[in-house]
């Protein structure tokens, strides 16, 4: 049987795109020998499956993209897209067939109790390839608003926030903890006072409103700014060229819930 619950099915065109953006970097795609990718939860279409291939497969020769899904009439209606690298199965977190370099679940475990997380995430890393990483995450309807947690066989590594920034530039607009709504579900129930996560999207704030001024050349340029004076206080990893993009990525160790252990 595999191991889960069919939740609902909410799927969109371009959902995905800024998860499937970064994953398109990381070197478990790149240096794979077999480019396998599993898309666990894929939802009530194929749509986020093909556009997945499609995008890693700018990146990556030969990649493979499975569609997993847990129920069964997903997988029979997702099937009929199925083209060559681009294949649907049953399955759940499990992960059946062969081991895959990357897994991307995105929008998967929010529908889950937050002490279930753990242990799928344990599940899913164990059936990686040596060097394979799990992406694991959740947006909002139309992708502007995204944050995944990457983790590896030795635990989480880091999270990403990545926002539209022209949407956080608007007349009225909340500030980057927007993404409060839509963090990782380890995450989200966590945005309390006491806990590192709520300092941390406090802070994002601050500096967005600190750096409103640079705003008049664009919102990349301030997001840049939050991010170098973000990192003064937090672990920030990546690149400007990454911030360019809206993404803020932070060692997991500065934002774990109080008493996370792997
Ligand atoms: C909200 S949809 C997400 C679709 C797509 N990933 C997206 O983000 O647009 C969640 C899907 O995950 C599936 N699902 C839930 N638990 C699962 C599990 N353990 N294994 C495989 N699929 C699962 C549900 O059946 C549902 O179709």
């Amino acid at each position: 049987m595999p191991i889960g619950q069919v939740t609902r099915g909410t799927t969109g065109t371009n959902r995905l795109r800024r998860v499937d953006r970064w994953i398109a970097q990381l070197s478990p795609l790149r240096l794979a020998s077999v480019p396998l990718v599993v898309d666990l939860g894929y939802g009530a279409s194929a749509t986020t499956s093909l556009e997945l291939h499609q995008r890693l497969a700018r990146v990556r020769a030969n990649v493979e993209v499975v569609g997993i899904e847990i129920s069964q009439e997903r997988v029979t209606e997702a099937s009929k897209s199925a083209r060559p690298g681009v294949s649907f199965r049953l399955g759940g977190f499990e992960i059946p067939g062969e081991r895959p370099a990357v897994i991307r679940a995105l929008n998967v475990l929010r529908q889950y109790d937050e002490s279930q997380v753990l242990a799928n995430w344990q599940r899913m890393v164990d059936r990686l390839q040596p060097g394979g990483v799990l992406v694991e995450g959740t947006c909002n309807e139309v992708g502007r608003v995204a944050s995944w947690v990457d983790v590896t066989t030795d635990g989480p590594r880091s999270l990403t926030v990545s926002l539209r920034l022209a949407d956080l530039s608007a007349p009225g607009a909340s500030g980057p903890s927007i993404v409060a709504e839509r963090l990782p579900k380890v995450l989200i129930h966590r945005n309390v006072p006491g806990e590192s996560v709520h300092r941390y999207l406090a802070d994002l704030d601050r500096w967005w409103q600190v750096h409103a001024p640079l705003g008049v050349y664009g919102p990349s340029q301030r997001w840049t700014a939050v991010a170098a004076s973000m990192k003064q206080d937090w672990p920030i990893l990546g690149t400007k060229a990454r911030w360019r993009l809206g993404e803020l990525t932070v060692d997991w160790h500065a934002v774990a819930p109080r008493g996370f252990e792997w």
